[in-house]
């Protein structure tokens, strides 16, 4: 990790420090920018590293191969630390937050003396209190699931916080997951759906474009399922939440993640087909391509439904692309179920996808089948998988190449001169460009293609007819 300071060097001024280490999902990296914000006012500002930090957390992710060994680890190194800092007289608390936090517990405090506190992810609004505590010498445990709400109790992302993190940013919807997919800790971790009211999103969303931000992701585990107070009759959903996002003046692009087919509902297909602020790129897990395979997993739809909710995405908005979740060697699968997967690939064509070897999670059903799958075969179909998703990942940017898009240059680029964002579909763009263009969106004419990025130059402004801006087609 690059740090200019020495490991002993005080820092420049007498601000208490805090580093966090993000472990796992976007929702983490929101979860870790809110615990920052709820630290703001106590004085804290952020750190480079953990050697120039008075407090570090870490916020773990359980999701799959083992997070907890991987904690334990870090937390190794960091006692090492502790104890050098403790010589030098500037001592240093450390805490445990998210899903490995949650899961372990009293546990975490009993297995590592270095810990000094152990919070859970609904209990983040009270980490300023928690971190005083820790600080005096108390040891904590704070994973309850509390009556009150975090959110109204966490404050507003501050401005300078917000413009120090760029032009695009997360907004947590709705936490917890009622679907209890056989492979899965996140109901057990993130506990069950709650979805945060209308108006404090609308809220958060208005701040954060006031503080500059033109795009933003709404998270959720299971974002789709996201409700909130009806306008008349109808409970709200996020077909109704995104047309209500997209009136926000100066809010110039949204996307949403993660959803879970079953709750693809009419007002999202609207959206998808009404706004022109809504990017053309979705995120939709299916996991597998057997039906045996899915119903073995509680998916709760068949290969079938997926690919009718695909047709639907398309004749709603033509120009959609399409990325994945899969999992291969679940508990059962045979080589006629791990063939229907590809076969499921090849018929959608992902422009980006994620895939898993499946993984035993403690205290989940399919962890307990007798049916697992050995690691050599995992091993080998998720090759032939990945080969299969690179492939067509590469036709798809390749296929950019000759484009105009619209890209939100959310950071410098690697080489000097270079700026660096974000396509509609969320490829990564390099160009040259002047700095004062940092934080806008320009079109760009796309001239090459890289294993993970997209190469281009600035177009001319008059010449933008064909321009790729997320606009439907
Ligand atoms: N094993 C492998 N992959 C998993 N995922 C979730 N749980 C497991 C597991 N036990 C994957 C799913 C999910 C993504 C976030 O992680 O594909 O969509
Ligand atoms: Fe886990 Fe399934 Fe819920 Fe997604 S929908 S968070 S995979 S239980």
């Amino acid at each position: 990790m690059p740090d200019d300071r020495t490991p002993d060097s005080a820092p420049e001024n007498d601000k208490p420090q805090l580093f966090i280490k993000t472990y796992g999902c976007q929702m983490n990296v929101y979860d870790s920018d809110r615990m920052s914000d709820a630290l703001a006012p106590k004085g804290y500002e952020t750190a480079k590293a953990p050697d120039a930090a008075d407090v570090v957390i870490l916020n773990t992710c359980h999701i799959r191969e083992n997070a907890a060994a991987k904690v334990y680890s870090e937390l190794g190194r960091l006692r090492i630390l502790k104890e050098a800092r403790l010589k030098q007289g500037r001592p240093l608390t450390i805490g445990v937050a998210g899903c490995v936090a949650q899961a372990e517990g009293q546990e975490m405090l009993d297995r590592a003396p270095v810990v000094d506190f152990v919070v859970g992810s609904q209990a983040y609004h009270r980490l300023p209190q928690l971190v005083e505590r820790a600080k005096d010498g108390e040891r904590l445990v704070e994973t309850e699931f509390p009556t009150e709400d975090k959110f109204e109790h966490l404050p507003q992302p501050s401005k300078k916080v917000t413009l120090g993190r760029g032009p695009a940013a997360f907004l947590t919807v709705q936490e917890g997951c009622d679907k209890f997919c056989t492979f899965c800790v996140v109901p057990y971790t993130r506990g069950s759906e709650v979805s945060r009211p209308m108006h404090q999103l609308l809220d958060e969303a208005r701040g954060l474009v006031d503080a500059g931000v033109r795009e933003i992701t709404l998270l959720g585990q299971n974002v789709n399922a996201w409700h909130g107070d009806g306008v008349g009759d109808a409970p709200s959903n996020l077909g109704r939440l995104l047309f209500a996002l997209a009136e926000i003046d100066g809010l110039e692009r949204l996307r949403y993640t993660t959803s879970h087919p079953r709750d693809m509902h009419d007002h999202l297909f609207a959206a998808h087909r009404d706004l022109d602020k809504l990017m053309p790129y979705l995120h939709l897990p299916v996991q597998a391509g057997s039906d045996k395979i899915l119903k073995a997993m509680n998916r709760q739809h068949t290969a079938q439904d997926y690919l009718q909710l695909i047709d639907k995405l398309r004749d709603a908005r033509p120009d959609i692309s399409l990325s994945g979740d899969f999992i291969v060697g679940f508990p059962g699968e045979t080589d006629e179920d791990f063939e229907a997967t590809m076969q499921l690939v090849r018929d959608v064509g992902y422009a980006q996808a994620y895939s898993f070897k499946y993984s035993q999670r403690p205290g989940t059903p399919a962890a307990i089948q007798d049916t697992q799958v050995p690691e050599d075969v995992k091993v080998e179909r998720l090759a032939r998988l990945q080969a299969l998703l690179n492939e067509q990942s590469r036709d798809f940017n390749a296929a950019s190449v000759g484009k105009t898009m619209s890209v939100l240059l959310d950071r410098v680029g690697k080489r000097d001169g270079q700026l660096a964002g974000r396509s509609p579909y969320l490829q990564a763009v390099h160009l040259d460009a002047p700095m004062h263009l940092r934080g806008e969106i320009v079109p760009v004419v796309i001239e090459a293609a890289h294993a993970n990025s997209l190469s281009g130059k600035l177009a001319d402004i008059s010449a933008t007819d064909s321009l790729v801006k997320g606009d439907a087609a």
